[in-house]
């Protein structure tokens, strides 16, 4: 039997059955409950979207109160455990787990299309010495656009396909060539012999030595890190990247914006200012006062809250044994004892038990990525480059989805009501 809400009108009597199907009503079966004559229906205020399923999709499951999360129905665990980042992203993108076959192809592809047009080169060298290499990553990733602009036909499977390759390849290079750009070192070309994570690694660290083969223990924490990140439903980088996709602008144009919205201290940027706060604390005697600040509202603990998991992130679980692998390797993080000193106090502190607020995905990342020789304000681009799996696959979800249209919300008007124009003169 159907489900159904039955609203009634308290001014007319007058009762509505709307269908209720997945947990949700839709918002447009509203619009036959008018408020007076002209009221074309009524709407939901969903500021920040925080009750609103914007799609339906079959790439990420997220149980935010048991700490679960799936990529196309496997768990986190078992892929940060036995996957591979390349293997990750076909699944996230395809639907399934490939087969010997199609992973070898796959894997194939993305190292044939690694290298950036020679003109990639010129674009960077316009930055500033000190250019942040987020920015630099967000424009020269919209600037391939115009270097491919067959993705604009974004409804050509092939070519889809075809950027999807492109840009899940390229986006490495692109970070590597602004981390040099920002360091004075000359660019580094893909060297094809090498793993996924191992060839971005040789991009960025590679000096005079003919081959540069990182450590097996890094790469491998690398690769697991970009499993964790590659995708996340509709937060709101992903919604960025839909919302710019839905107008049927070119792949690389929305993801440059997606990456503008992970560019964020609230989103993708949080790693980044997790590890400038643990700075800003200086020692774990700092750490209490700290606190203090924070219950105070003077400022966030970074790295912790989320807008969906009110459970521990079972990302930041398995970031936390990536990192003691990775301290084995490179020495421990001196940070990493203020992180746990803060992690230990606002587990047991009324203030952040009772909203709710658990370690999330970048509380500790970001040690891992500085233990690894990596800058601080190079985090974000380390979470863009595997989102960037996601984010494709949920802009080729939505392509496909004849349920959507163009994004565009509506919005309750408080402004004035029309008046008339007022001369310069005879305003006072
Ligand atoms: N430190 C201190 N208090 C916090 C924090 C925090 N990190 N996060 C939330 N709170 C408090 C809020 O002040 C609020 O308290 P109040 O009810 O007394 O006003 C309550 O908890 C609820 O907070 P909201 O802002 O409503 O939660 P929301 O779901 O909108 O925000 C967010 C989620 C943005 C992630 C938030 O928890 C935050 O700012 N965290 C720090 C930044 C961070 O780590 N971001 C990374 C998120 S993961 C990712 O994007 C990859």
């Amino acid at each position: 039997m159907t489900q159904t809400l039955t609203i009634t009108d308290n001014r007319t009597g007058k009762q509505y059955e709307l269908p209720i199907a997945d947990g949700t009503i839709k918002a447009m079966d509203l619009r036959q409950i008018k408020t007076g004559p002209d009221d074309f229906g009524v709407m939901t205020y969903d500021p920040a979207f925080q009750n609103t399923a914007s799609c339906r999709s079959s790439i990420t499951f997220i149980d935010g109160d048991k700490g679960v999360l799936l990529y196309r129905g496997y768990p986190i665990e078992q892929l940060a455990e036995r996957s591979t980042f390349l293997e990750t992203a076909y699944l996230i993108l395809f639907g399934e787990l490939p087969s010997r076959a199609e992973l070898d192809g796959w894997t194939r592809d993305i190292t044939m299309h690694t290298m950036l047009h020679e003109n990639i080169k010129k674009l960077m060298d316009g930055y500033q010495y000190d250019a942040h290499p987020m920015g630099i990553f967000l424009s020269t990733v919209g600037a391939l656009s115009t270097i491919y602009p067959d993705a604009k036909q974004v409804h050509d499977e092939d070519i889809r396909r075809l950027q999807i390759l492109r840009l899940i390849a390229k986006v490495p290079s692109i970070a590597a060539y602004a981390y040099r750009h920002s360091i004075g070192r000359p660019y580094i070309y893909p060297d094809n012999d090498l793993s996924f994570t191992g060839n971005f690694l040789n991009m960025l660290f590679k000096m005079t030595e003919l081959k540069y083969e990182a450590n097996p223990v890094l790469q491998r924490a690398l690769d697991v890190l970009f499993i964790l990140h590659a995708d996340h439903e509709q937060n709101c980088s992903t919604s960025a990247m839909r919302g710019i996709g839905s107008s049927n602008a070119d792949p690389y144009s929305a993801l440059a914006g997606a990456a503008a919205a992970l560019y964020g201290p609230l989103h993708g940027g949080a790693n980044e200012a997790v590890l400038r706060m643990l700075n800003t604390i200086g020692s774990v005697k700092g750490v209490p006062a700290f606190i203090e600040k924070v219950k105070k509202g003077e400022g966030r603990l970074m790295g912790f809250g989320h807008r969906v998991y009110k459970s521990y992130d079972p990302r930041a679980r398995i970031i936390k044994q990536t990192a003691d692998q990775v301290f084995e390797v490179t020495g421990q993080n001196p940070l990493l004892e203020i992180a746990l000193e803060l992690e230990r106090i606002a587990l047991e502190d009324e203030y952040f038990v009772s909203r709710r607020l658990y370690p999330n995905v970048d509380f500790y990342s970001g040690l891992i990525y500085q233990a690894m020789g990596f800058p601080v304000d190079m985090f974000p681009v380390l979470f863009a480059i595997p989102r960037t799996a996601g984010w494709l696959a949920q802009w080729d979800e939505m392509l496909r989805d004849a349920d959507q249209k163009i994004a565009r919300p509506r919005q309750i008007y408080i402004g004035p009501d029309a008046r008339d124009y007022v001369p310069l003169s005879k305003r006072s």
